[in-house]
């Protein structure tokens, strides 16, 4: 509890000394990938650029610790197909930080006791047999859930990420089922289709607006749904087309968003050293790489994103927290009161 304190805590500090610190990052260790998710953005497990060495990964974690880091979120391509993730997870605890990791799932039953080390993780599954392996690959359904079957077993808690797509917009309440079967929080985000590598499988603007407002309502009713309300509330009163991801110049008179924190605490890195912003501007900002320009001069240059605001319901979610969102706040100390609960 005590380094989720921290964490609260350099926010309140941060906001109160108007500084711009990189609170949370991501950082994708690698390209690489065991599956062939049908949208997965930018073909991340073809594009051949070198993943970064341990060395790079240790000094790149003291950069961030020294600059006042407190949450490392690992992610990929598929993270566990790095044989130094342990060392990577030692590197970021032994600095005293909380640790993340984002995971297909197909390969934790080999790594649990690592895994008992991470403070969470999201396992990304798209619902009943069908509507997973069609987004996910034939066979990933099984593995996916032999995976939840041995964290549960080892008394590792996770929770999961759903991507929303023609495919499985019927799967919400499986999820859901399967949610309150394993005591996990399912969070569900809708598919970002310029970033799909098969376009088709997008939902159009109201079946969006569809699928949302249902999941909405199962927040609203108590289901483990994991993204605070307010998250999906923004998303349904967005005011363009959702093709168009963000607003940067002038907001319409109105609208109200919910206001862009990330660019002040937080980013994202590739594997290629690039640091974004957030994942939705990966690709659509001129971000500078650390390798060559060190991660201090990287970061200041994020000053000069313009977004204002976004659909982005993760992002939100982040957000709302980072504006002390009572409600977010409140939403997010349930979660992880429920993920330090003992079973
Ligand atoms: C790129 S993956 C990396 C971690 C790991 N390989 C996994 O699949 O969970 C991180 C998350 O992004 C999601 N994702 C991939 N492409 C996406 C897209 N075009 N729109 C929204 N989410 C996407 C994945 O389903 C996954 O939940
Ligand atoms: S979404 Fe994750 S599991 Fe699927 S191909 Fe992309 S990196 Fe691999
Ligand atoms: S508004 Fe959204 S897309 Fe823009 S920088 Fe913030 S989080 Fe990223």
């Amino acid at each position: 509890m005590k380094k989720y304190f921290l964490y609260f805590w350099a926010i309140l500090k941060a906001r109160i000394l108007k500084k711009r610190v990189p609170i949370f990052v991501v950082i994708c260790v690698t390209n690489r990938c065991n599956l062939r998710c049908a949208y997965c953005y930018e073909e991340v497990y073809d594009r051949q650029e070198g993943e970064f060495t341990k060395e790079a990964i240790f000094s790149l974690i003291d950069q961030l610790t020294d600059m006042g880091t407190r949450y490392v979120s690992i992610n990929g391509g598929e993270a566990l197909l790095r044989s130094d993730f342990k060392d990577i997870v030692d590197k970021v605890k032994s600095n005293g930080l909380l640790c993340h990791l984002s995971t297909n799932g197909t390969l934790v039953s080999k790594h649990l006791e690592t895994l008992r080390e991470v403070d969470s993780i999201a396992i990304s599954i798209d619902g009943d047999q069908l509507s997973n392996d069609r987004n996910r690959g034939e066979g990933s359904y099984n593995k996916i859930i032999e995976g939840m079957k041995s964290l549960k077993q080892a008394g590792i808690k996770f929770h999961t990420h759903t991507v929303i797509t023609k495919n499985n917009k019927g799967a919400i309440e499986e999820i859901l089922d399967m949610a309150q079967q394993y005591n996990f929080q399912a969070q569900f985000s809708p598919l970002r289709i310029e970033d799909s590598l098969d376009k088709s499988l997008g939902l159009n603007d109201t079946e969006m607006k569809e699928v949302v407002e249902r999941l909405l309502k199962y927040k609203k009713g108590g289901r483990p749904v994991f993204f605070s309300a307010k998250a999906y509330d923004n998303f349904l009163k967005w005011p363009y087309p959702y093709h168009q991801l963000t607003i940067s110049k002038d907001v319409p008179a109105g609208y109200h968003p919910i206001r862009c924190n990330i660019k002040r605490f937080a980013c994202h890195i590739e594997a290629n050293g690039l640091v974004y912003p957030c994942i939705v501007l990966v690709n659509r900002f001129k971000a500078l790489n650390f390798l060559d320009a060190g991660f201090k001069k990287a970061w200041d240059h994020l000053a000069e994103n313009d977004c204002k605001a976004c659909h982005n319901i993760c992002c939100n979610d982040q957000n709302l927290i980072y504006d002390i969102n009572i409600n977010s706040i409140l939403n997010a100390v349930k979660i992880v009161r429920k993920r330090l609960k003992k079973e």
